[in-house]
């Protein structure tokens, strides 16, 4: 069976990485196989998840690469180089141009960890997003996972996840309820389900 080859695109811990990495080898993910992380940051420790798991890893930094323009050919040479299919944003926090999005539709995905349309968009990252659902008292939130199309956080909806916000949470004790219970289950089961249509 011809596989799916994936990238995952990251910028900091990679605990969404890990569990795609995990559910590649627990049998969750059958379809696809994760051939190559890129990092736009040197110091993210998803470089060292990906080395452990012996999954080929390089870093891509904008300010090195000196532009968007040559950032985004750098990240696309490579995509062709590995001949991927589906590229996953897991955690990265550089916004991709049109030009990128649109070459590749219906093969980005992002993990957003709220439930789209709510707290999302531009502003909406790491713990902002659940410092907004506490500061608007809702009672449930959760993660999405949708693609990824020119606008931020905007593309169609794929899968989402709710979870329940406790009275007391913290954003850091709701972010890591919302990864715990949403972002580490939806992702990889996204990603599975997307691989299999590739590999049909
Ligand atoms: C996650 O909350 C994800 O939803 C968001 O960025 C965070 C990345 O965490 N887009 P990690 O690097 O996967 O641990």
């Amino acid at each position: 069976m011809n596989k799916a080859r994936i990238a995952v695109l990251v910028s900091g811990g990679g605990t969404n990485l890990q569990a795609l990495i995990d559910a590649q080898n627990n049998n969750i993910i059958n379809n696809g196989e994760i051939r190559l992380v890129i990092s736009n940051k040197p110091e993210a420790y998803a470089l060292k998840r990906a080395d452990k798991a012996n999954i080929d890893a390089i870093c891509i930094n904008k300010k090195e690469c000196g532009s968007q323009e040559a950032f985004e050919k750098a990240i696309i040479a490579k995509l062709e180089a590995y001949g991927i299919d589906l590229i996953v944003l897991a955690g990265f926090m550089s916004i991709l141009s049109e030009e990128f999005t649109s070459r590749y539709p219906k093969r980005i995905i992002n993990i957003h960890p709220s439930l789209i349309p709510s707290f999302c968009g531009k502003g909406y990252y790491g713990l902002h997003v659940h410092e907004a659902a506490l500061a608007k008292g809702v009672k449930v939130t959760g993660a999405t996972v949708h693609f990824v199309n020119e606008i931020p956080d905007g593309g169609e909806i794929i899968m989402q996840k709710a979870v329940e916000v406790k009275d007391g949470d913290t954003a850091e004790a709701l972010q890591l309820r919302v990864m715990e219970e949403a972002e580490w289950i939806i992702l990889p089961a996204a990603v599975e389900m997307i691989a299999k249509e590739i590999a049909k």
